[in-house]
């Protein structure tokens, strides 16, 4: 029997991958929205810090991209 690993939210057995996913391809930016797509987060709440980090992870990651270059010293 496979392993369940990386799960997130417990209560609805929802692993990171899946938050993941839903997130990038509703462009969800909000733990509620999470929520509302695939439940994770809407029972105990225990797993509403990680939903967000994972969110603040995938923003963090692209905003890296588009970083404003200004303020660099020449
Ligand atoms: S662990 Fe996610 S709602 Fe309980």
């Amino acid at each position: 029997m496979p392993l369940k690993k990386d799960i997130v939210c417990v209560c609805f057995q929802r692993s990171r991958e899946q938050i993941e996913k839903v997130i990038r391809k509703k462009n969800l930016v909000r733990v509620l929205q999470v929520g509302d797509a695939i439940q994770a987060g809407t029972n105990c709440g225990r797993c509403k810090p990680l939903l967000q980090q994972i969110i603040d992870d995938i923003y963090t990651v692209n905003e890296g991209l588009f970083a404003n270059t200004d303020n660099e010293q020449p």
